[in-house]
């Protein structure tokens, strides 16, 4: 196939970790359309891309362009109907997490790609580590996840001073916008969760105006295979945070970006993630778009990235409850 023709929409942050990634696959890919609301910023973006061309309407985008895939790459709350005119051109999707605040937005766009078979992808690029393989065996063996009786995490760090971050209604809250990643690698390492029950914590921020998202939040999950977690997550500190899953026979610790270190009866070790899983994340999308190997080598298709984002909708709807148990949605 020749280069994978793409189009971005959005143009800030997050695009510009994909465009560090597109400058390495420069054989498999190639931007040809940039738009964003924020002229500038689709300026710079075709300036950096020879021969792409710049929209600040993503219609017109649509309409004028051959895409084989675009990059979604808006806030949260300003999903408003692009993936449909994807779905509807048959051009696949990779979107950005939380791929909106409204999961029957989700489920339409899930269908959509179902209905066309459309290759997707979502940026939860963690799962990527090249150290997650060899837990998911560990954890199907030596200490099996069934062994683990408890899960201990945490997430801090991080108030992104983007416009759209403090507001609840754009962002969904750390939870949601942040947190989400490490929701996930705990679905993708421990399985489902069938119920939260969380509690949020506001004023410990009070210094950014025109802020109404939670400083704090802690969850309780429950696994469908039995195992409890507590998931403690703050925007302020620092670190990443960890996940600590506890059995009689050891202890496992992983971060965020996959390091790990297991505590057995008799031997500790530890392993470090040594590749760049944000480039594998993007380049394993396209090889799957170029046809060069499975789709199933997609690690976060919308199809699983729904769940995680239905989980952590749940932990705002227990939060909006007063800590009442909800089961994801999915
Ligand atoms: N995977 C990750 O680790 C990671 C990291 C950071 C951000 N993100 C996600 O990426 C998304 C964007 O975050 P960001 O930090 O890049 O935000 P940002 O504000 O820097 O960029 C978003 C851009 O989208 C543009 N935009 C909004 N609506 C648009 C529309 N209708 N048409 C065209 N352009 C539009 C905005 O003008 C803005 O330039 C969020 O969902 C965020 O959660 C993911």
């Amino acid at each position: 196939m020749d280069r994978v023709k793409v189009g971005f929409i959005g143009c800030g942050g997050i695009a510009q970790y994909h465009f560090g990634h597109f400058e390495k696959m420069k054989e498999k890919a190639q931007i040809v359309a940039a738009c964003d609301l924020d002229e500038s910023r689709a300026q710079k973006t075709v300036e950096r891309f020879e021969g792409a061309r710049k929209y600040t309407d993503y219609k017109v985008m649509f309409d004028k362009e051959k895409l084989d895939a675009v990059f979604v790459c808006v806030q949260p709350g300003a999903h408003d109907g692009m993936e449909f005119i994807a779905i509807e051109k048959g051009i696949n999707i990779f979107c950005q997490k939380p791929m909106t605040l409204d999961l029957n937005y989700a489920k339409k766009v899930l269908n959509g790609i179902k209905k066309k078979k459309l290759i997707s992808a979502v940026g939860l690029q963690c799962r990527y580590a090249n150290t997650f393989d060899f837990l998911k065996n560990y954890l199907a063996g030596r200490i099996s996840r069934n062994e683990i009786a408890i899960l201990s995490c945490y997430r801090l760090g991080g108030f992104p001073m983007v416009w759209w971050w403090r507001r609840m209604k754009e962002s969904g809250g750390q939870a949601v916008e942040q947190t989400i990643h490490n929701f996930d690698l705990c679905r993708y390492l421990f399985g489902e969760v069938v119920q939260v029950q969380s509690a949020r914590r506001r004023g410990v921020i009070t210094d950014i105006p025109d802020n109404d998202v939670d400083d704090a939040s802690s969850t309780i999950m429950t696994f469908a295979n039995g195992i409890i977690g507590t998931f403690n997550t703050g925007c302020f500190g620092a670190g990443p945070g960890d996940i600590n899953a506890f059995a009689r026979n050891g202890k496992i610790a992983i971060g965020l970006g996959g390091n790990y270190k297991i505590e057995e009866p008799n031997r500790v070790f530890e392993g470090r993630t040594s590749n760049d899983y944000g480039q594998e994340c993007d380049e394993t999308f396209i090889d799957a778009v170029r046809g060069e190997i499975d789709r199933d080598e997609i690690l976060s298709p919308y199809s699983d990235a729904i769940k995680s984002l239905a989980l952590t909708l749940a932990i705002n709807e227990s939060m909006d409850n007063g800590g009442m148990p909800v089961k994801p949605a999915l």
